[in-house]
């Protein structure tokens, strides 16, 4: 089954032209990385597909569903950090997480778990600050614990590891790990292409404004080598990348 199809979304800030025409299947219990060069479109997708921006056009289903602003129901089955992070800065980390999970309608006694053992395992217990009091990372760490805290069943993460320390990064991916395991799916932005190449098995790689250039299995890079486009073998994701988005040479005299 398909976790989430994209046709044709098309995304409009004003004039300006984010997203043009994109069209995307993700596979349940894959984890996908959504990449393209800065000011591409990522985010604005995984805005329209979370249901924080509106599509000029398109249609999205997620988990076979229809999606728009209405889908209250199916909003629970997913979970968001979003590249903005959308927390609420005045409160700390313990009532955002349990604001977060009422919201979603967890019950009172898994509220209390789940907050506890997020903010133990994310050594985020120091409740004498609030969040706007929190290093960037802290920050970070409390919004991908808002996106899990209800088990979803899609999750949409933007640049999740950014400024986030090795070992809160292990720590995420081994549950990330978990998640996929169970057949759920992880749909992620990353510039770090290492790291999108020994965690996802699949990946869509979009150019400006919004349109997709290529999605295909990476897992091969690791096994059998080379993938071919355009008649040119590709052993790695960082030489497709560039290949497909434009590499530049430039070179300043003065530097
Ligand atoms: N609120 C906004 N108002 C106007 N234009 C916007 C807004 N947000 C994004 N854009 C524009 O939409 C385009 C896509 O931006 P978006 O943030 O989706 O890119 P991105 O692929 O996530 O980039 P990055 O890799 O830098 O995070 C860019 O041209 C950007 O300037
Ligand atoms: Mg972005």
């Amino acid at each position: 089954m398909d976790a989430i199809q994209i046709r044709n979304l098309v995304k409009y800030y004003g004039t300006i032209r984010a997203v043009d025409g994109l069209s995307l299947r993700v596979a349940a219990g894959t984890m996908f990385g959504f990449l393209g060069p800065n000011g591409s479109g990522k985010s604005t997708t995984i805005g329209c597909l979370t249901g924080l921006l509106d599509p000029t056009a398109g249609e999205i289903e997620i988990l076979g569903k229809r999606f728009d602003a209405d889908s209250a129901g199916l909003k629970r089955r997913m979970g968001v950090m979003p590249e903005t992070l959308g927390l609420f800065e005045p409160l700390r980390a313990h009532e955002f997480l349990a604001f977060v999970g009422r919201m979603y309608g967890l019950d009172e006694s898994a509220v209390r778990k789940r907050v506890t053992e997020l903010l133990d395992a994310l050594e985020l217990t120091d409740a004498s600050k609030t969040l706007s009091e929190y290093s960037t990372g802290m920050r970070k760490r409390v919004a991908f614990a808002a996106a899990v805290i209800h088990s979803p069943e899609v999750l949409f993460l933007d640049e999740p590891f950014e400024s986030i320390d090795p070992a809160g990064v292990a720590l995420m991916k081994q549950w990330l790990h978990t998640f996929i395991e169970q057949g759920r799916t992880v749909f992620m932005t990353s510039h770090v292409l290492e790291t999108v190449e020994r965690l996802c098995q699949e990946v869509a790689i979009i150019a400006t404004p919004g349109k997709l250039v290529w999605q295909g299995d990476i897992t091969t890079f690791g096994r059998e080598g080379a993938i071919v486009y355009d008649g040119k073998e590709f052993d790695a994701l960082e030489p497709l990348f560039l290949h497909l988005t434009g590499e530049r040479h430039v070179e300043l005299k003065w530097l």
